[in-house]
């Protein structure tokens, strides 16, 4: 479900007509919904309810202060992977001894900081790691809370730059191996064992193959509860949403929202094909979703600058550019994209393809190619849909352009959560030393 409907004619972010939005904050500019990340927090919660289990969000899906701040009152851990996200989560009133510490490098300085605040723990993904983060623990006095990451060698049928539980990816410790790294970590000093950790990968769309991964580390983790009494089990992230909505009957249906279930399998269906197995278990059991969280709770708000046809194709470029939002760039990605104002007349709803492009010096700068789309005319607004995960967390300032706005809409009310930046910012940093 999400809270971006049609009403009267326009689209609108709960209460909210996201024209206002436009029109006050200017475009590009993100727009997030408080309620539906809230919504899918407790559908999850609700649905883990019958195990122990924590929910530690995945910032980097979206990492802006006050989306931090929504779900630590909600009661979320979160699953950091730099020093930056953990004084992120600081800054948003969050708790370090909720946050797991992942990522395949982690600097000196990040591991420092982290033992420092006393995370729950790290996640470590190879004997190389563990041997750093004991000796800096050794060098402070402390013992550091680990949980090795690993590898279960499963298919998570999702695109190849974000599935990570096969033996080709780079990610974790492969499970025929790992026992020896348990017993290594278990004779170092200033380690502590409390757990294990896995994620499969992202945009996983069925719920099979968290339950082969559940299954396939099942009895290590047995074996591991019984020899050095681990605390708990994180099953990662991953979840997937629905990206792309079927026309109610083709073209010229427009574009609704139907109040389905944000993701493309459902938190019940996720919930019934792995409770069993974790119920048995008997462990606490931790999850990392970012996408499932805040995907379907942002859209891109952005404006039609020119219209043109050009070798037998028609183009909309809009103000907004793969700078501001990389994924159909770079993962050739999927993202509906509506009209803001829904179209009426039978003119105005008359079907043809184009290509919505930024302005952006590179091919690759599109949301959408041969997309069927109403009649588009310069200065139309165009919300771009499921950007709320991976989409301001990934933008640059390519070419120069400056970082889009971001803002939040809670019921009729609506807010500017992070500037949008300036000419000026841009130059921030930089000196001429020579
Ligand atoms: N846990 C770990 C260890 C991860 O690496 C990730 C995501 C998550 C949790 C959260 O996964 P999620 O629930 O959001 O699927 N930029 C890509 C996605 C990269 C995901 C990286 N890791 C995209 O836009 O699709």
């Amino acid at each position: 479900m999400h809270l971006f409907e049609y009403r009267d004619g326009r689209l609108h972010c709960e209460d909210v007509d996201l024209t206002r939005v436009a029109k006050e904050f200017g475009t590009p500019t993100y727009v997030y919904s408080a309620g539906t990340v809230l919504d899918h927090y407790m559908r999850l919660d609700n649905a883990l309810a019958p195990i122990d289990h924590l929910i530690c969000y995945a910032v980097k899906a979206n990492s802006n202060r006050t989306i931090l701040k929504l779900l630590a009152e909600a009661g979320a851990g979160f699953d950091i992977v730099s020093g930056g996200e953990l004084f992120r989560v600081f800054a948003a009133g969050g708790d370090p001894a909720k946050c797991t510490f992942a990522g395949v490098g982690k600097s000196r300085e990040e591991i420092e900081y982290a033992l420092k605040e006393g995370v729950y723990c790290f996640n470590v993904e190879s004997e190389q790691e563990l041997e750093q983060i004991d000796n800096i623990a050794g060098a402070k006095n402390l013992r550091a809370p680990i949980a090795l990451r690993v590898n279960p060698d499963v298919e998570a049928h999702t695109h190849e730059y974000i599935a990570t539980g096969s033996h080709q990816n780079k990610f974790g410790i492969a499970l025929d191996h790992i026992a020896a790294v348990y017993e290594r970590a278990a004779r170092m000093r200033n380690i502590e064992i409390v757990g294990v950790q896995m994620h499969i990968g992202s945009q996983i769309t069925e719920a099979k193959p968290f339950a082969n991964a559940i299954d396939k580390v099942a009895p290590l983790l047995r074996e591991l509860k019984s020899k050095y009494a681990i605390k708990f089990f994180s099953i990662g992230g991953g979840m997937g949403i629905i990206y792309r909505r079927a026309l109610e009957s083709g073209p010229g249906k427009w574009w609704r929202d139907h109040g389905g279930e944000a993701s493309a399998f459902s938190v019940r269906d996720y919930a019934d094909a792995i409770l069993p197995q974790l119920r048995e278990l008997g462990i606490r059991i931790l999850v990392e979703p970012g996408r499932f969280l805040v995907g379907n709770a942002g859209v891109l708000l952005t404006r039609v600058l020119h219209v043109k046809q050009s070798g037998g194709k028609k183009f909309a470029i809009v103000d907004a550019g793969m700078n501001d939002l990389i994924r159909p760039a770079l993962y050739q990605s999927y993202h509906e994209i509506v009209p803001v104002k829904q179209p009426k007349t039978e003119r105005e709803r008359k079907i043809s393809k184009v290509d919505i492009v930024g302005p952006v010096c590179e091919s690759g700068d599109f949301f959408a190619r041969d997309r069927e789309m109403p009649e588009l005319h310069e200065d139309d607004l165009l919300a771009i849909m499921s950007g709320g995960a991976y989409g301001f967390a990934m933008a640059s300032n390519y070419n120069s352009r400056t970082l889009p706005a971001e803002s939040l809409v809670r019921g009729n009310k609506f807010a500017l959560i992070r500037k949008r930046q300036t000419w000026e910012d841009l130059l921030c940093g930089e000196m001429e030393p020579l």
